[in-house]
């Protein structure tokens, strides 16, 4: 039956996922569930700086250009994550930075001038900055992060201050004036007042970006549910609704779903619940304007949620929080998006 893509294509919307070019390169069954369900990629590491230049000067377009290439032969579109992160920097490049803000400035400045030609026409939407706001504290599940007012501690922010992220924003707009640039993070669609504090740095980072005249052009939220946390429709509505009055757009960009400590017995009770969690989230974000929805990979199996021993279940379940099932069925969240796109 139709996938997802097509579902959301009818409505105005557009549904992807991310992709590893490792599974689309050695899975066929992988590479199946993706043209059937989505139409926008994202690489999950390949456009990442530890991938992309690997050493100083060096740059490894490889994985990306096999991401690239599966796109274009499948009739995909591409986008990019992330040109500045504070994870996944390469040693070198820590200690390039470290140097000071002339040094980081330039370093910054050579990895742009190399990516960004290079991925052109293939990606016209970045998320040129990931994750630059600190984490409040009080949130049971995600550590409060070191902060220097609202933005995270960061080697960017040590090397270049707090304006790293709109020189971030202004070297990727000089070097391609057509190209959407997003601000992407997570822990903002919550109800809790850990969540409506994230939400608010967010807000005063993005009021400041555009008073000074930063060309942003998007808020990404990544959307990495967690359902021990409260939902509070309202809340997540009334931010959106905020941002899009700025002149924003909203994308939803890294959706899953992480489930609670206290697991309901079955499998139907735990992916009813996923199911309903994901319909009011992207429900409201749909509803506010968002017209972009990707999820953080298709199936249960191949999830970092299932691999990353900070977030995977500690008794021996795996997380459920994707559309399709580790066999590839399509699980009730998979009905849940589909019925998002229905209502619009
Ligand atoms: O970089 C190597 C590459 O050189 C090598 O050829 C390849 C072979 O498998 O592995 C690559 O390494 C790992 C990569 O995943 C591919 O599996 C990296 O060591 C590992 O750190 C990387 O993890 C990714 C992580 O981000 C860090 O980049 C996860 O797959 C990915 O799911 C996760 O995604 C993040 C988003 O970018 C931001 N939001 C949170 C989300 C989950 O943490």
């Amino acid at each position: 039956a139709e996938g997802l893509a097509g579902l959301a294509r009818a409505t105005g919307c557009t549904f992807g996922t991310a992709v590893d070019s490792l599974r689309l390169a050695a899975d066929a069954g992988y590479a199946g569930q993706v043209t059937a369900e989505a139409q926008l990629l994202v690489p999950e590491w390949e456009a990442k700086w530890a991938a992309l230049q690997p050493q100083p000067g060096v740059f490894d377009f490889g994985p990306l250009s096999a991401v690239a290439g599966f796109a274009q032969a499948h009739g995909r579109q591409l986008r990019g994550h992330t040109l500045v992160w504070h994870t996944g920097m390469p040693p070198w490049l820590l200690d390039g930075i470290a140097e000071g803000p002339a040094r980081a400035r330039a370093l910054l400045t050579a990895h742009l001038d190399a990516v960004l030609p290079a991925t052109r026409p293939a990606i016209r939407d970045w998320d040129v900055v990931n994750e630059a706001i600190a984490n409040p504290e009080g949130n049971p599940f995600t550590a409060r992060t070191p902060a220097v007012g609202d933005l995270r501690d960061t080697p960017w922010l040590r090397a270049l201050g707090p304006g790293y992220v709109e020189l971030a924003f202004r070297l990727a707009r000089e070097r391609d004036r057509s190209l959407r640039l997003t601000y992407n993070d997570y822990g903002l669609e919550g109800g809790t007042p850990w969540a409506e504090e994230k939400r608010q740095r967010v807000l005063r980072l993005l009021r400041r970006l555009l008073e000074a005249q930063v060309p942003v052009d998007a808020l990404g939220l990544q959307a990495h549910l967690l359902m021990d946390e409260p939902f509070r429709p309202e809340l997540l509505a009334g931010f959106l609704r905020t941002v899009r009055e700025m002149g924003l757009a909203v994308l939803v960009t890294e959706l899953d779903v992480r489930e609670g400590r206290q697991l309901p017995a079955g499998l139907a009770g735990r992916d009813a619940l996923v199911a309903e969690r994901v319909k009011a989230v992207v429900g409201t974000a749909l509803e506010q304007g968002c017209r972009t929805v990707l999820t953080w990979g298709l199936s249960d199996k191949d999830s970092w949620l299932t691999r990353d021993p900070d977030v995977m279940r500690k008794d021996g379940e795996s997380h459920r929080g994707l559309p399709l099932d580790a066999e590839g069925n399509r699980k009730p969240m998979w009905q849940a998006l589909a019925q998002c796109f229905a209502a619009r």
